[in-house]
């Protein structure tokens, strides 16, 4: 039911991963959420695990945003958002390598309708996924969101690159204010064990692949490489867990809508500790009580070797810092992954 007092979100690829997890955020923030989302990777069945937690569940429109008109529509529906939070994005990195003009028709179109839709419509604040792949392989660490952009090693993270550029731009000539959120390695699943990650097809990220070889479904974890230069030779990522990732989404809505700050901002959004392919092994044996058979393998090409983000930045103007440990993240997502093993 809608809640008069307070605000109404739009929220786009809502029954995606981190979407999702952003969409219950909002609605136990007691805000109103619509969300957006064409089910290319996310089933509307996820509505369902959202009311679980909440009690209620968003207002969903099956809508593709490369589709103009119907996006309209919405937007003269919808006569009370507030502002926008825009997940929708294809994110294989390997398959946009394939496809590039998928990636770019679907990123940047969908993105180019969007801000059409909410400078006619006076829609004034946007809040946009970026990714920590604008860094490529960082000069020096921690990352700061000063550190030079790099050219994109694949057409996804050039989506973000000039998704970044076409929304700064639009905020230098017309009303919109926006935050870009430069995630770092989401992972984990919902504290309730109702909501996590549910990957159509094989998955490409560690996580995943780690609790579907812990239940079975792959003999064996390739680890892609152990002879970089780090401590045990594995890449090494800053993982954060998905909760915070959503949280982030509500202190980056509450700083646009409080007026405060520039019109075009910025923030990493990591835990600011890189840990490597194997630490995060190891944790996820201490979580689950299993031990996990790997093998290593070659370098998968176009992997960075290291990179963990600076995070002061989001910590003092957002108001916002990670909480959750890696344990916790494993724990979750191996809770999340027996939970659908269970259903099977
Ligand atoms: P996801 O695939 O789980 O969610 C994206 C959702 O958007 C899906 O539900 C999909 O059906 C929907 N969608 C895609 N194109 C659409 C379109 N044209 N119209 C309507 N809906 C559309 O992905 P995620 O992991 O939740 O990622 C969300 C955002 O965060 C993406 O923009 C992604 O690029 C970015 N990001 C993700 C990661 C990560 O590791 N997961 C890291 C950095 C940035
Ligand atoms: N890895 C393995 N074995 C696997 C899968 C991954 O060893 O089977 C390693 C990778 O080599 C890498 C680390 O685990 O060192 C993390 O790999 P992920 O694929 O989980 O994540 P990436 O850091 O490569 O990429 C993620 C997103 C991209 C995004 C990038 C930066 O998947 O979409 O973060 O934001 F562009």
């Amino acid at each position: 039911m809608a809640n008069p007092g307070k605000g109404t979100f739009l929220i786009t690829g809502g029954l995606g991963y981190i979407g999702s997890h952003t969409v219950v955020e909002m609605l136990l923030r007691n805000y109103n959420v619509v969300v957006i989302d064409n089910l290319s990777n996310s089933s509307e069945l996820v509505l369902d695990r959202i009311a679980a937690i909440c009690g209620r569940k968003p207002v969903f429109y099956p809508i593709d945003l490369c589709d103009r008109s119907s996006l309209e529509d919405l937007f003269a529906t919808e006569k009370d958002l507030q502002a926008v939070i825009h997940f929708a994005a294809l994110k294989a990195v390997g398959e946009s390598v394939e496809n590039p003009l998928l990636y770019y028709k679907n990123n940047l179109i969908s993105l180019i309708n969007l801000l059409d839709c909410m400078v006619s419509h006076s829609v004034h604040n946007l809040v946009f996924s970026s990714s920590c792949t604008v860094y490529g392989e960082p000069d020096t660490l921690p990352v700061t969101e000063k550190s030079p952009i790099k050219q994109a090693i694949s057409p996804y993270g050039n989506t973000k690159q000039i998704g970044e550029e076409i929304i700064k731009d639009t905020t230098q000539s017309t009303q919109l204010r926006s935050i870009a959120l430069r995630y770092f390695n989401p992972v984990g699943a919902h504290s309730s064990g109702k909501l996590g990650e549910l990957p159509l097809g094989k998955p490409n990220n560690l996580v995943p692949l780690i609790t579907q070889t812990a239940v079975g479904i792959f003999p064996f974890l390739r680890v892609f490489g152990n002879d970089y230069a780090t401590p045990d030779g594995t890449c090494i990522r800053d993982y954060i867990h998905v909760e915070d990732v959503a949280i982030a989404h509500a202190s980056a809505c509450e700083r646009l809508l409080s007026g405060n700050g520039k019109d075009y901002e910025v923030f990493n959004i990591g835990t600011g500790t890189g840990y490597s392919v194997l630490e995060v092994v190891k944790a996820f044996e201490q979580a689950s009580g299993l031990t996990l058979p790997i093998q290593v393998e070659n370098r998968r090409p176009g992997d960075i070797e290291k990179v963990f983000a600076d995070t002061s930045l989001s910590n003092q103007i957002l108001g916002w810092k990670a909480s959750r440990s890696l344990s916790e993240m494993m724990r979750s997502a191996w809770v999340w992954q027996q939970s659908l093993n269970n259903k099977e």
